[in-house]
């Protein structure tokens, strides 16, 4: 019967919604061979969406992982029955003859729907507003605000205020949509000048302001320090650099913590220990010892170890950490520490099939964590914040762009009105993003297409071997998960400008937070004294 048990566990450990899945289409030599969603075939059907690369491919890798997945036993049932496991063949096929098939991985319509209020009002923006366009639904921004603030509700209150997400504004940068989280209760997360100038235009003041950057110039911590921000420190050399070129150190100074091997990273922020991010425990302790015989009162610990994380496990193991090193801090240099910050990097179902992260299980392991840690240790209330940016508002973003062409080559094209200069993250992590054509919600998904964008890069491609129903010019087509590291991330490589921001407000009204570029703005830097160009600012 093969290990059934173990590999119904490897499964459960994909956290995949299955329902969400239709099929996958392999293109073996022979022509195409379909795993179905249906009673038997569920198993390798979830093995095989899982190994797929987001271009919709197998490869060595790809099959050896799958081979790991379907799990020894099962192998040697497969190898002494021959033709009895077909999908476990295929997989052994491409490892020995290094080879590599196409996947189509197919999902239900219905999976990752547009909210249906959003859906119906999309053809009247696009007809007042113009393609391309991300769009941010209110609603969904609030909902995410709630449910994280919720799930944290269980953290003390140190200093008047317990539990708080210090909103990353990188990853979406619009006042509009700071001022909503602000509402919520939010702080802001900012990494530049420019970053807290953004969250001081919303009324966000002193601490309710962390500033984490690295490799920071001094009129940048200067800023942060009048501000009265939370200053995280990148490095140990950064703390004599800010007695000479900003003055005193505040009240209250944060250090960022590099775990190195203790922690693994995830591709997107890479391994601790590459990371450029971050103290070392050693350093940990010259640096706070530092800052409390300069005078400092109030201490805070803060990591960022993984972005776009969807094992819950992994940021209790997070926070875990972090409690034994301020356990071991506080003991040692006498200090008491006000905070945690955990960091963001809390992930989000680019994927229909993807399960999102599971917050009361992770407030849970860490209110676990926090009792054997701080409580029984007989330390003071900690509290615990993050600064999480892509959960909030990601899944809430969509960019709708409109299909200019639709090209046949060796492979059907479809080119649209945006491109990555819009949206960067499947040209730069090959990342995944669900799309719907509107319109077509329900129609089958019969063709095969790479979505592109008009770079002259030919990694500019939204989708790659992605599923869609038949699709024509003028076809409206709706990127989900734009909402975060989306506009923000954008450029004008090819003289591309940026697109254009709208807030689908609550009310079910639609408000412009912010225009697209325009020629005289992408001249305006050739606009100064002595320039021969001047005019074509104008
Ligand atoms: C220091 C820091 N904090 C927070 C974030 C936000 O991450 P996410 O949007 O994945 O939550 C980032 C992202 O790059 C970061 O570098």
């Amino acid at each position: 019967m093969g290990d059934k048990s173990g590999f119904n566990q490897r499964l459960e450990g994909l956290r995949l919604n299955v329902n969400a899945l239709k099929e996958v289409r392999v293109h073996v030599p022979t022509g195409m061979a379909v795993i179905p969603n249906k009673e038997g075939k569920r198993g390798s059907l979830q093995v095989y969406a899982s190994i797929t690369t987001n271009d919709g491919y197998i490869g060595v890798e790809e099959a050896r992982r799958g081979l790991e997945l379907f799990g020894s036993e099962l192998r040697q049932e497969a190898a002494a029955n021959p033709g009895k496991h077909p999908n476990i063949d295929l997989l052994e096929n491409i490892v020995q003859s290094k080879s590599r098939v196409r996947t189509d991985v197919v999902r239900e319509y219905s999976a990752k729907p547009v909210p249906e209020s959003l859906l119906r009002e999309l053809p009247v923006m696009v007809k007042a507003f113009g393609t391309p366009f991300h769009v941010y639904d209110e609603t969904g921004i609030r909902q995410a605000a709630k449910e994280l603030n919720a799930a944290f509700s269980w953290v003390p209150e140190v200093d008047g205020f317990g539990f708080r997400n210090y909103f990353a504004v990188k990853a979406l940068p619009n006042p509009r949509i700071l001022k909503i989280l602000r509402q919520e209760g939010m702080g802001a997360d900012c990494s530049s000048s420019l970053e807290l100038q953004i969250a001081q235009s919303v009324g966000l003041r002193g601490e309710q302001i962390m500033f984490t950057s690295n490799d920071t110039p001094a009129s940048e911590f200067r800023q942060a320090r009048d501000l009265g921000a939370i200053i995280n420190f990148d490095d140990l050399t950064h703390l004599d650099f800010f007695i000479e070129t900003a003055g005193d150190f505040p009240e209250l100074v944060c250090l960022r913590y590099n775990p190195g091997g203790l922690k693994t990273g995830n591709s997107i922020l890479g391994n601790p220990t590459e990371a450029k991010y971050g103290l070392t425990r050693e350093q940990l302790f010259e640096g706070f010892g530092q800052l409390r015989d300069n005078g400092v009162k109030r201490f805070g610990l803060h990591t960022m170890v993984a972005s776009n994380e969807l094992n819950p496990d992994y940021f209790v193991e997070t926070a875990r950490i972090l409690f034994e090193t301020v356990r071991d801090l506080s003991a040692e240099l006498g200090i008491n520490f006000d905070f945690v910050n955990l960091g963001g990097g809390i992930g989000t179902p680019y994927k229909a099939e993807q399960k999102p992260v599971d917050l009361m299980r992770v407030s849970d392991g860490i209110i676990n964590a926090y009792y054997n840690l701080i409580e029984n240790s007989g330390l003071p209330p900690l509290r615990v914040v993050m600064e999480n940016g892509r959960m909030v508002t990601g899944p809430h973003g969509f960019l709708v762009s409109k299909v200019l062409h639709v090209a046949r080559k060796h492979k059907d094209y479809v080119g649209l009105d945006a491109c990555m200069a819009n949206l960067m993250r499947p040209a730069l992590y090959g990342a995944h993003h669900e799309i719907t054509i509107l319109g077509k919600e329900d129609a089958e998904r019969t063709h095969v297409y790479d979505v592109t964008g008009s770079l002259c890069e030919n990694n500019d491609k939204f989708a790659i071997n992605r599923p869609l129903p038949e699709i024509e010019e003028g076809d409206v087509v709706v990127i989900h998960n734009s909402g975060a590291h989306g506009h923000a991330m954008g450029f004008n490589y090819n003289g591309k400008l940026r697109s254009q921001e709208l807030l689908f407000r609550e009310d079910g009204t639609t408000e412009m937070i912010r225009r697209a570029e325009t020629p005289q703005d992408y001249f305006a830097t050739l606009n100064f004294k002595g320039s021969r160009f001047s005019e074509l600012a104008r």
